[in-house]
């Protein structure tokens, strides 16, 4: 059985729709099975990104009103050799026909066939949300470092634990500008991940290649020498396990020195291959496991954060963890995390305890 995770955010056009594609393509290229669904019925924009926007014969709705089977509605992305498929969604449907019920069917099937089963949520936290988050095993939240977002994260994250899936929420920060972040005029990844108190799952660079390859059809994530390319593919390996530090956001180019992926990756032995860390930034607590569709040796890890990593410090966090180290599968080799700089300016170094500031000052960056 896959594992279906909701892409979501809260704050609309922070980049959801773009790093369901990008990593649906990435964990493709790892060898996963992958389905990605889009659930943003109306806008329907995850075809596009995907460049199948012209294959699209059946929908979702096609699918749950009886029109067509599952098999019928699935796109094949030509250039992933059957790894990567669509679901796409309707443009001109009635909203009301994608019920949490309808969804929860849908991702029960598809699970069956895929590893990984990414749902591209809507914005808002309306019915669209409810709906997508119904569906779901785990989520990954995606927000940028700007104050809006990440305060309709917050927002979020609150709906999502209330919801008690298997697997917490995990955060993708995209769209880091790192002139910005590092002069002070963004909020910076540890004060995100503080703020947010949920996991890490990576930072993803605002690249023009992004939109550039996006507006041709195709998908940056297939470059395996741009920066936001990398990004997305470093948080493929980690959701399978792997320990990949944090990509550096002080060097003067956006290609990270310490964060390159070796090619090919499609040979890597994805359960063992957790060798490139450095001691500062891998301090496993727990995993868990999902069951695997086509490689019952590699599980997917349930990526935790470490004991150095400020925002799971909170108690909240630590009992999710204890939580899940009580689920974890004794097939489980590897744990991947990845660890919040301190400061924009620092990558691996050990972060000091949190300072006690609000949100607004966290913000604003004033102190007490
Ligand atoms: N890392 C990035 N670098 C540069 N541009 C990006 C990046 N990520 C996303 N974008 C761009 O940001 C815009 C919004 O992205 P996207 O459509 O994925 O957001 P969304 O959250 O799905 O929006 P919506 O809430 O409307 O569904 C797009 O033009 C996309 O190409
Ligand atoms: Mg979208």
């Amino acid at each position: 059985m896959g594992t279906a995770l909701v892409v979501t955010s809260g704050k609309g056009g922070v980049g959801k729709t773009t790093t369901t594609a990008n990593l649906g393509a990435a964990l493709a290229l790892l060898h996963k099975k992958v389905c990605v669904v889009d659930l943003d019925l109306g806008l329907r924009n995850l075809d596009s990104a995907l460049g199948l926007q012209n294959r699209i014969i059946y929908t979702i709705v096609d699918v749950i009103q009886g029109r067509a089977d599952i098999e019928q509605a699935l796109i094949a992305h030509p250039d992933f050799d059957g790894q990567l498929y669509l679901l796409p969604a309707a443009q001109n449907a009635d909203k009301n026909v994608l019920t949490a019920q309808a969804v929860k069917q849908v991702v029960s099937a598809l699970k069956k066939n895929f590893d990984f089963i990414l749902l591209d949520c809507p914005a808002g936290i309306e019915t669209g949300f409810e709906n997508a988050v119904a569906g779901a095993d785990g989520a990954i939240l995606v927000t940028n470092p700007e104050n809006v977002a990440v305060s309709d994260a917050d927002r979020i994250v609150g709906l999502l634990e209330a919801r008690h899936l298997e697997f917490g929420p995990r955060l993708i920060i995209n769209r880091i500008r790192k002139n910005l972040m590092n002069k002070g005029l963004t909020m910076n990844v540890a004060q995100i991940t503080d703020h947010l108190a949920i996991p890490l799952l990576g930072i993803v660079f605002d690249d023009d290649e992004v939109i550039a390859t996006a507006n041709q059809g195709k998908l940056v994530a297939v470059n395996a020498d741009n920066p936001a390319a990398q990004g997305y593919r470093n948080i493929a390996r980690r959701m399978l396990g792997e320990t990949v530090p944090l990509m550096s956001l002080t060097d003067e180019t956006n290609l990270a020195t310490d964060e390159v992926v070796t090619e090919p990756i499609k040979n890597k032995s994805l359960a063992n291959s957790a060798t490139d860390q450095t001691q500062d930034v891998v301090d496993p607590i727990a995993s868990a496991a999902a069951d695997k569709v086509s490689e019952p040796t590699t599980e997917m890890k349930e990526l935790t954060q470490t004991a150095k990593q400020p925002a799971v410090k909170e108690a909240s966090k630590t009992k999710k963890s204890a939580d899940l180290s009580a689920k974890t599968d004794t097939n489980v080799k590897a744990t991947a995390t990845e660890s919040a700089p301190k400061t924009a300016a620092t990558t691996v170094e050990k972060p000091t305890p949190p300072k006690k500031l609000s949100f607004w000052q966290r913000l604003f960056g004033r102190r007490q």
